[in-house]
C-alpha cells in the first residue's frame, strides 16, 4: 500500500482486522521494521487520540515520530495554483511537501474541512496536495471528508466485542452546539459497509450524509425504532450536508441515554460532550466502549504504518 487516505484503501477488512488483533497481542513483534525511519505528523487542527496513538504506533514499529502543529508553528501554506502570494500565506505546498519529504519516510496529515465551502472541502485540497507534491507515502489522520484511521479502529472494536456473526450496528446522530464535520460518520459508514453487520443510520430529517457515501444503507428518521435489537450504537454529531455546515437542530431528545441504549454497547470516537451528546450514566456505565476504542487507535495506526513500511523497504 502506498498511501492510506480512505477506507477504500483497505483491500480486505476481515484480514486487516485479524492483523490488527495480532499486533495488539504482540505490539513489539515488528520493532525492527521501522528502524531509522521517520514518521512526520502534521496537524492543521487539534488532536489528543490521533496525535498520541499514531506516535505510539510508530514507536511500536521502531520508527522515530516528529510532530508539528502546522497552523500555529509553521509558515502559512498556500495551496492555490498560480496564486500571487501577497496575502497571509508565506510558503507554497509545492515546496513545503517536498521539503518535509526530505526529513520523513511517511507523512501523516490532519486537516479539517472549512464547513463553509463544500466544493473546496469535497476536493480534499489539503490531503490531495500532500499526495501530489510529497515524494513519500501519506496517511490521512482526518481530512475534510474522512477519518479512515478511526473507521478501521471502529471495525476492529466491533469485531472484538461481538459474539454474533451479524450484529446489528446503528449510527446515530446526536445534538451538539457547534457545526461539526462529516468525516468520522463517513468513514464509519464506509467501514460498516465492508463488514458483515446489519447496519442502520438514524438522524433527524435534514441531516442526511453524502448519498454517494451512504448508498443503499438503511436510514430511519425514528431513533427509537432504529435502536430496537441494536448490539452497537455508534454516536456522532455532524452538521447538515445538504445545507452545508449548518446546525439545523439541537433537539436534546436525540441525546443518548441508558434507557434508549438498553443492552447495546455504546461507541463514540471522542472527544465527547457529556450530557449534550450522551448522558454521564452511559459513559460511566459498563456498556461504554469508548476507552477501548481509543486504545485500538494505536493498533489500527500500527497496521497502516506496517503495511506502508513493508511496501517502501
Ligand atoms: N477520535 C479522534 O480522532 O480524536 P482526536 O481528535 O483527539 O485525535
Amino acid at each position: 500500500m502506498k498511501n492510506y487516505t480512505s477506507i477504500h484503501d483497505i483491500d480486505n477488512i476481515h484480514s486487516w482486522i485479524e492483523e490488527a488483533k495480532a499486533l495488539k497481542a504482540n505490539p513489539l513483534k515488528h520493532i525492527d521494521l521501522g528502524k531509522h525511519k521517520t514518521l512526520g505528523l502534521l496537524f492543521f487542527n487539534s488532536s489528543l487520540r490521533t496525535r498520541l496513538s499514531t506516535q505510539k504506533a510508530a514507536l511500536n514499529l521502531g520508527m522515530d515520530p516528529i510532530v508539528m502543529n502546522v497552523s500555529g508553528d509553521a509558515w502559512g501554506i498556500e495551496f492555490g495554483d498560480g496564486t500571487v502570494m501577497n496575502g497571509n500565506t508565506a510558503e507554497h505546498i509545492k515546496e513545503a511537501a517536498a521539503v518535509v519529504s526530505q526529513y520523513c519516510d511517511i507523512i501523516a496529515v490532519r486537516a479539517f474541512p472549512t464547513l463553509t465551502d463544500k466544493v473546496k472541502d469535497e476536493s480534499e485540497h489539503v490531503l490531495k496536495s500532500f499526495v501530489k507534491y510529497a515524494s513519500v507515502p501519506i496517511v490521512n489522520m482526518e481530512s475534510a471528508t474522512g477519518h479512515p484511521l478511526q473507521g478501521l479502529t471502529d471495525a476492529l472494536t466491533i469485531s472484538e466485542q461481538t459474539k454474533k456473526s451479524k450484529p446489528k450496528v446503528v449510527l446515530s446522530w446526536a445534538p451538539h452546539i457547534k457545526s461539526l464535520p462529516h468525516a468520522v460518520a463517513n468513514s464509519f459508514v464506509q467501514s460498516m459497509q465492508k463488514m458483515d453487520v446489519d447496519f442502520v443510520i438514524t438522524h433527524p430529517e435534514g441531516y442526511e450524509l453524502n448519498p454517494e457515501i451512504t448508498g443503499n444503507t438503511a436510514i430511519n428518521y425514528n431513533q427509537e425504532e432504529a435502536f430496537k435489537n441494536a448490539d452497537f450504537v455508534y454516536v456522532k454529531n455532524w452538521s447538515s450536508y445538504n445545507d452545508y455546515g449548518k446546525v439545523l437542530n439541537t433537539d436534546p431528545n436525540w441525546m443518548i441515554t441508558n434507557k434508549k441504549l438498553g443492552d447495546a454497547k455504546f461507541m463514540h470516537c471522542l472527544p465527547v460532550r457529556r450530557n449534550v451528546i450522551v448522558e454521564d450514566a452511559v459513559l460511566d456505565g459498563e456498556n461504554s466502549l469508548v476507552i477501548e476504542q481509543a486504545n485500538n487507535r494505536t493498533y489500527a495506526a500500527q497496521l497502516v504504518l506496517k503495511k506502508i513500511l513493508e511496501n517502501i523497504k
